[in-house]
């Protein structure tokens, strides 16, 4: 299974490493294949520190390599994505699979058409805390799920550890913080509480940029019945890296996930006003058995890769997600209107 990288980024390093920690790069035979960045310092240091070999072109990967990691910067998603699917490589793309939702529904279509395993970002998907809180509120004993209070803040990642300077051109993004970091939000939505049919949203642009919105809030409505709300932000302050807090109510059980993505903590409290708390390794091992295989997405996708099966989530599961980002844009820019879903 030779492993190939497009980008040799903050994300293409992370997923490096989550492979080597994974245990399936010995199990499945991995070999470090070619690694492509426009950044030639980047890719060397890359290279130099995973064991990859630079390669002068985007071809030069995808020609020597089984599996792909696309990991550049968003608008490069969809032209690489076709290129991988025309040589049947299997492809791990990162979110957002792309800066429109149409592209993002082309690129589904390609990678399901040419039955490649392909697997997306949005890596919560796998987070133990998500997992656990998804459990809690699928417990019959919690009643139906009523209402969502999600919150994201992080300072705008144009400055400080990103330091990336492509997440202020909207030629490169797309958009700002709803498209290019909530759509992980998006998604968790749907995993936990379910399918939305109509949103109403506003924007804000405290920073000027270009078509990068840094305040968003929407207002939800699920399938079932439950009402959300989403409130991202991409501020300045330096302190506030990325936080997420989600409040979750059913009818009787209150749930909360707050401070670390993946361990937490997550509380919850029931009916009889027990409280109860999980985090760190408590709540990882309470989720494993919640999902398939490991928690590790790179793990994962190399793993079905070689066995060719499908993984997930799936190229299809971000589209279901763009759909929802575009209509929050749809309603901003309809001052607000309520905007209908159709799957
Ligand atoms: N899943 C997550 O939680 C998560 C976190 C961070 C970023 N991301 C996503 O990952 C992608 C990359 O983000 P990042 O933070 O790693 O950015 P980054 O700036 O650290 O790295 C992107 C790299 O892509 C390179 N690049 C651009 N065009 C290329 C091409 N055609 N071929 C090869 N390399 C090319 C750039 O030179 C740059 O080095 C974005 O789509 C972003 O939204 C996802």
């Amino acid at each position: 299974m030779r492993v190939g990288f497009l980008g040799a980024g903050l994300i293409a390093t992370y997923h490096s490493k989550s492979l080597r920690q994974s245990g399936a790069e010995t199990a499945c035979g991995v070999v470090r294949a070619g690694v492509y960045d426009p950044d030639t310092e980047r890719a060397a240091a890359f290279a130099a520190a995973s064991g990859h070999t630079v390669c002068a072109t985007e071809v030069e990967v995808l020609d020597t390599c089984d599996a792909v990691y696309v990991c550049t910067w968003t608008s490069e998603h969809p032209r690489l994505v076709a290129m991988a699917v025309e040589r049947g490589l299997h492809i791990f793309c990162e979110k957002p699979l792309a800066i429109s939702l149409e592209s993002a529904e082309t690129m589904a279509t390609l990678v399901n058409a040419a039955g490649v395993t392909n697997q997306v970002g949005l890596v919560l998907r796998r987070s133990p805390a998500y997992l656990w809180a998804r459990q809690l509120i699928n417990d019959a004993a919690a009643g139906r799920v009523m209402a969502v209070v999600f919150r994201d803040d992080q300072f705008i990642p144009t400055q400080g550890h990103y330091a990336s300077t492509w997440r202020g051109d909207k030629a490169l993004a797309g958009a700002g913080t709803l498209l290019e970091h909530s759509i992980h939000d998006v998604d968790m939505l749907r995993y936990l509480v379910g399918d939305i049919s109509r949103v109403s949203a506003n924007e804000a642009n405290f920073h000027g940029i270009d078509g990068i919105e840094d305040a968003v809030t929407a207002t939800i409505a699920f399938d079932n019945g439950a009402t959300g709300t989403l409130a991202t932000v991409w501020h300045d302050n330096l302190a506030r890296p990325s936080q997420r807090r989600v409040e979750i109510f059913c009818e009787r059980r209150f749930i909360v996930i707050e401070g670390d993505d993946w361990f937490g903590p997550v509380h919850w409290t029931d009916t009889s006003g027990a409280e109860h708390s999980l985090h760190g390794e408590a709540l990882e091992v309470a989720a494993a058995p919640l999902t398939d295989g490991s928690l590790n997405p790179d793990g994962e996708f190399i793993r079905a890769a070689a066995a060719g099966l499908p993984s997930w989530p799936t190229f299809d599961t971000a589209v279901d997600a763009h759909r929802v980002v575009e209509a929050m844009y749809a309603s901003s820019r309809a001052g607000g209107a309520a905007v209908h879903l159709q799957y």
